[in-house]
C-alpha cells in the first residue's frame, strides 16, 4: 500500500514537471501516428463502440491515461495490446501535446449530475 502510494504522489509530481500541451503540435503527432484509424476521424465516433471517445476529454486524463500504457504492467500501468503499442513511440511532450489537441476538440462526453 505505500508503494502504491508513493507511485501515485510521484507519478502526480512528475505529470505536473511537464510544461502544458500544445494542441496544434498534438494534432501534428495525432495526424503522424494516425491516432484516427480507431477512434475515428474527429476522435468522437470511434470504429468500434468498445473504443474510447477522446475528444473533449478533461488533458489530465488523458495524459494519465497513455503514461499508464507507456508503464504497462508497473505500478499505477495499463495494459492493453493496442495501446501498448500506440503509445511506444511518443515522448513525455507528445503525450502532453496529444491531451491538449483531444481536449481541444467538441466531443459529446458529458458530466452527468
Ligand atoms: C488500432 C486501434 C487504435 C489506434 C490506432 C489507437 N488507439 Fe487509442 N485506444 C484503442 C483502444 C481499443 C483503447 C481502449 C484500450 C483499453 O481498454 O485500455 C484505446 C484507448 C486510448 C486512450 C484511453 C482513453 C480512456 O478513456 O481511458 C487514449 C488516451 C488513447 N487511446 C489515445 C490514442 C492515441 C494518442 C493514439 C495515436 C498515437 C491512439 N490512441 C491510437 C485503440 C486504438
Amino acid at each position: 500500500m505505500k508503494k502504491l502510494i508513493t507511485a501515485l504522489f510521484c507519478s502526480a509530481v512528475s505529470l505536473s514537471a511537464v510544461a502544458g500541451g500544445n494542441a496544434t503540435a498534438g494534432k501534428a503527432v495525432a495526424d503522424k501516428y494516425s491516432c484516427f484509424a480507431c477512434h475515428g476521424k474527429d476522435y468522437n465516433t470511434p470504429i468500434d463502440s468498445s473504443y474510447p471517445k477522446l475528444a473533449g476529454q478533461h488533458k489530465d486524463y488523458l495524459a494519465h491515461a497513455l503514461t499508464a500504457y507507456k508503464r504497462g504492467d508497473g505500478a499505477n500501468g495499463r495494459n492493453n495490446a493496442i495501446m501498448t503499442g500506440q503509445v511506444k513511440p511518443l515522448s513525455n511532450q507528445d503525450i502532453q501535446d496529444l491531451a491538449a489537441y483531444f481536449h481541444s476538440l467538441p466531443g459529446t462526453l458529458a458530466t452527468h449530475r
